[in-house]
């Protein structure tokens, strides 16, 4: 038995939708773990798109699909993204989808607190998906969330809203809004209940037992390793832990069934929203970069910040997370550039570094030292075998895995599902 877990080693949108949905049909199950609906990943079969957010990537093939605990859960969005999906000829049902009844909501009262925080911080805002996510996790830790069995229980659920919006009222009041209606808010959740509670389990258990079966588990992880809150570029970070370590603790499964770490790479960086990125390009190769990419947020289309390979960066997202071998995407937006450019160190007050510092004013002031490498003129795109990669898009590939000190096990060469290189099966391990 191997198990897959998948993360994203940058900050986000790497492509772990596509390569999550590649290896679906070759897993049992597929878990996200952690994250919410502030995920945008983008699956392309044939003529058919697929955006997801909350839902497991595994859906779209049918297989068994699975919401851990540690993810936060809007409940809303939930119904949504169910009906969008199904209106794609999707299907979702109590044998293919199920929810941790332990795991938070997210409720308007976050949404409300995530927009009024971020426009009161003006320049010095996150950049969030405006999402809740990170008021969510805040009630979740602070002993005060309505989780999904909640929803079970209506009869304790005013008293428990009460406390939640205790807590509310008082950080309402110093942004000058008015306290949470508690009324409207119980019959929201009275009425968006039956929908969410029929996918309700223990999924530890459930997951307990295809693993003892032998099954194959495909852990999913949404946002980056520097979006991480303990490891990312903090503040400028998301609320969860976004490593390969919370594919254990966000779906009750012990760390051995981790298997296979597989950090998904994309061939050059991007970021959106705010905070440091050293190889930022703000000129016509980060332009090129950006349309060619199509690099516009899947969650807020906000335009996504472009710049070069971080090799810094991303060796030490392999090492944090474990990584056993990574998915390198979008090498075909390279296609046709004369010179490439790889980060491989860098200069803070006159010392060079070989890891990126703590300090968001050391990230901000990191200047990258690069590597420059021919470009090549043939094309990637659509190639499906090592053969097909023009020889200097090979010393490309081979050049990040030397620098990240991981192996590549896939390479992606366009959106479309088919479209990828299998160097070394992750599943095989
Ligand atoms: P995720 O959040 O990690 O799942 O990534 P997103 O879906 O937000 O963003 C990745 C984007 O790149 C999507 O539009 C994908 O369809 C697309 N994509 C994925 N792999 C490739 C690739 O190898 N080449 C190209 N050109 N696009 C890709
Ligand atoms: P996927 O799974 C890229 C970013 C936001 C913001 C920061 C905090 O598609 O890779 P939040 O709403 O989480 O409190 O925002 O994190 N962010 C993402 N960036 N991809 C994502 O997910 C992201 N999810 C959150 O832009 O900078
Ligand atoms: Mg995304």
């Amino acid at each position: 038995m191997a198990n897959v877990t998948v993360i994203g080693a940058q900050w986000g949108d790497e492509g772990k939708g596509k390569i999550v949905d590649w290896l679906a049909a070759r897993a049992d199950a597929v878990v996200r773990f952690q994250g919410g609906h502030n995920a945008g990943h983008t699956l392309v079969v044939g003529e058919k798109v697929y955006k997801l957010s909350l839902l497991p990537s595994g859906i779209v093939t049918g297989t068994l699909s699975i919401i851990g605990n540690g993810v936060v859960l809007d409940p809303w969005h939930l119904k949504a993204e169910i009906e969008k999906l199904e209106g794609q000829g999707v299907v979702i049902n109590t044998e293919n989808f199920a929810i941790a009844e332990n795991c938070p909501l997210i409720l308007s009262v976050h949404r409300e607190l995530d927009v009024m925080r971020e426009a009161a911080a003006g320049s010095g805002k996150i950049g969030t998906t405006g999402r809740g996510i990170g008021p969510a996790y805040e009630d979740k830790v602070g002993r005060r969330a309505i989780r999904v069995c909640d929803l079970a229980h209506l009869d304790a659920l005013e008293a428990q809203l009460d406390r939640l919006c205790a807590h509310h009222d008082a950080l309402r009041a110093g942004f000058g809004q008015p306290p949470v209606d508690r009324e409207a808010l119980l019959n929201e959740l009275r009425e968006i209940a039956p929908s969410v509670l029929q996918y309700a389990q223990p999924v530890w258990k459930r997951l307990n037992s295809v693993k003892k079966a032998g099954a194959r588990i495909l852990f999913e992880g949404a946002q980056g390793v520097l979006l991480d809150v303990d490891h990312g570029t903090y503040p400028f970070v998301t609320s969860s832990n976004t490593v390969s370590g919370t594919a254990a603790s966000g779906s009750g499964l012990g760390p051995s069934a981790t298997g296979f770490v597989l950090g998904i790479v994309k061939a050059y960086t991007t970021r959106v929203g705010s905070g440091p990125f050293p190889t930022e390009l703000e000129d016509e190769t980060g332009q090129r970069l950006g349309e060619r990419g199509h690099e516009f947020g899947t969650v807020t289309g906000r335009k996504r910040r472009c710049g070069w390979f971080d090799a810094v960066l991303v060796r030490q997202s392999c090492a944090i997370s474990g990584v056993t071998g990574i998915a390198l995407t979008k090498v075909d937006v390279l296609d046709g550039l004369e010179k490439v450019k790889i980060c491989t160190g860098y200069r803070l007050n006159g010392k060079v570094l070989d890891y990126f510092p703590a300090h968001a004013a050391d990230q901000a002031n990191v200047e990258p030292i690069y590597e420059e490498m021919d470009g090549w003129q043939g094309t990637t795109a659509g190639a499906r075998s090592w053969a097909d990669l023009p020889a200097q898009a090979i010393k490309y590939i081979q050049r990040v895995q030397e620098l990240i000190e991981t192996p590549v096990a896939l390479v992606s060469t366009s959106p479309e599902r088919e479209d990828t290189i299998l160097v070394r099966d992750p599943f095989a391990d």
